[in-house]
């Protein structure tokens, strides 16, 4: 450790390198002029949040490191919710810290705003490497963000961003959390068949066959309920469970054909009592609520931005506010959310076959 200075004893502030931390709050390298204390409270709420990232990313590295594998132990299962629930936590916490920055009144934060110029956020190279990490593509982002692109500019402007640049660049590359789940349940076992068997096919599409009858038999009745009592007119009503059948197919057959991996996800939605999918079944709450705590996280900063610098323009040049909202409709396990739409009553689900290979053994 290259803090530690040789005494005898490992101290506290040798172990935590607290010396050279606490030394990180001035502002600016060589700026000679104290800084008043909202602006300190402004920089450190920024090095925790980015310390946090950092955090972040190791247990993202490590979730998609052990999910990576062409076959995945089942004891290693909680070991990818167990890095995947801590970042979760993490999120909730940053969402919180928001909080503290809202002690900054709008009229406090312009005191020191310009001195900024137009650092923003937007340049945090962490932040883009835990999207890149988690999957999110540039399709999916507000219109015209190419992180990679804003990168390769900053990066010519200022030395600095080099080291960031690389990291992006290697980051992309890499599998992503997304990629590696889709895998993973691509390969569920659906009424008992795994993907290599030789029957495969035929099970994975009579059980999808039989979901949506299953789900057209329920559709109707709900129908007839609603149809009575509903202020909606009939025809609306039709056309909506219509829509809800079609993307239904669409999302288990898209463009006629079969996504194994959407299917092995609703099989183990569908049947998540069966005492071997506990663990699946975790691991995609585990999923879906970490890109909740995300999802959070983006709003509550940006009403903490809107309450602080309303509609203005952001220092990076963005819409401000307006951006940051768009960032909260950004989903990168579509599937996840995509097959709550699609689920039924468990009473209604088509009869399983080959439940003991689900059975604890
Ligand atoms: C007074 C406090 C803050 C204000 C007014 C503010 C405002 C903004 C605005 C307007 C943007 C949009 C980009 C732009 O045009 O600049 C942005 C982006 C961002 N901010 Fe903040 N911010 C504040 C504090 C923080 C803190 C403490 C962090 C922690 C690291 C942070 C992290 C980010 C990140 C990561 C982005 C990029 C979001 C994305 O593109 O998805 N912000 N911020």
């Amino acid at each position: 450790m290259s803090s530690y200075t040789g005494g005898s004893r490992l101290t506290y502030s040798e172990y935590l390198r607290l010396n050279e931390l606490l030394e990180l709050q001035s502002g600016e390298i060589g700026c000679e002029r104290e800084i008043n204390n909202d602006e300190t409270h402004f920089i450190i709420i920024h090095q925790i949040f980015e310390l946090w990232f950092k955090l972040i990313l190791s247990e993202l590295r490590c979730a998609r490191n052990l999910l990576m594998s062409s076959h995945v132990e089942e004891a290693e299962i909680p070991k990818v919710v167990g890095h995947l629930n801590r970042v979760t936590e993490i999120c909730r916490l940053m969402a919180n810290q928001w909080k503290v920055m809202e002690t900054l009144s709008p009229q406090d934060f312009l005191v020191f705003r310009d001195k900024l110029g137009t650092a923003s956020g937007f340049e945090s190279w962490q932040m883009r490497e835990l999207e890149f990490l988690m999957g999110l593509k540039n399709d999916n982002r507000s219109k015209g963000m190419d992180p990679l692109k804003h990168y390769k500019k900053l990066a010519n402007e200022n030395p600095t961003y080099l080291k960031g640049l690389k990291i992006l660049e290697k980051t992309i590359k890499e599998p992503s959390l997304d990629d590696v789940l889709k895998k993973w349940l691509e390969r569920t076992p659906i009424q008992g068949s795994f993907i290599s068997d030789k029957n495969d096919e035929k099970f994975v599409e009579e059980f999808i066959d039989n979901y949506l009858d299953s789900m057209i038999d329920q559709n109707k009745k709900t129908l007839e309920n609603m149809g009575e009592y509903s202020s909606v007119d009939i025809e609306t009503l039709e056309a909506r469970f219509e829509s809800n059948i079609l993307s239904a197919r669409e999302y288990l057959r898209p463009e006629g054909k079969t996504n194994r991996g959407r299917a092995g996800l609703l099989f183990i939605e569908a049947y998540r009592d069966l005492p071997l999918l506990a663990w699946p079944r975790k691991l995609i709450d585990s999923f879906v609520e970490l890109e909740e705590s995300m999802v959070i996280f983006r709003t509550y900063h940006a009403r903490m931005v809107e309450r602080i610098i309303g509609r203005r323009v952001g220092t990076g040049g963005s819409s401000g506010v307006d951006y940051l909202d768009e960032t909260t409709k950004y989903r990168i396990f579509k599937d996840l959310w995509g097959v709550r739409t699609i689920l039924i009553k468990k009473s209604a689900l088509p009869a399983i076959s080959n439940s003991e290979l689900y059975d604890f053994k």
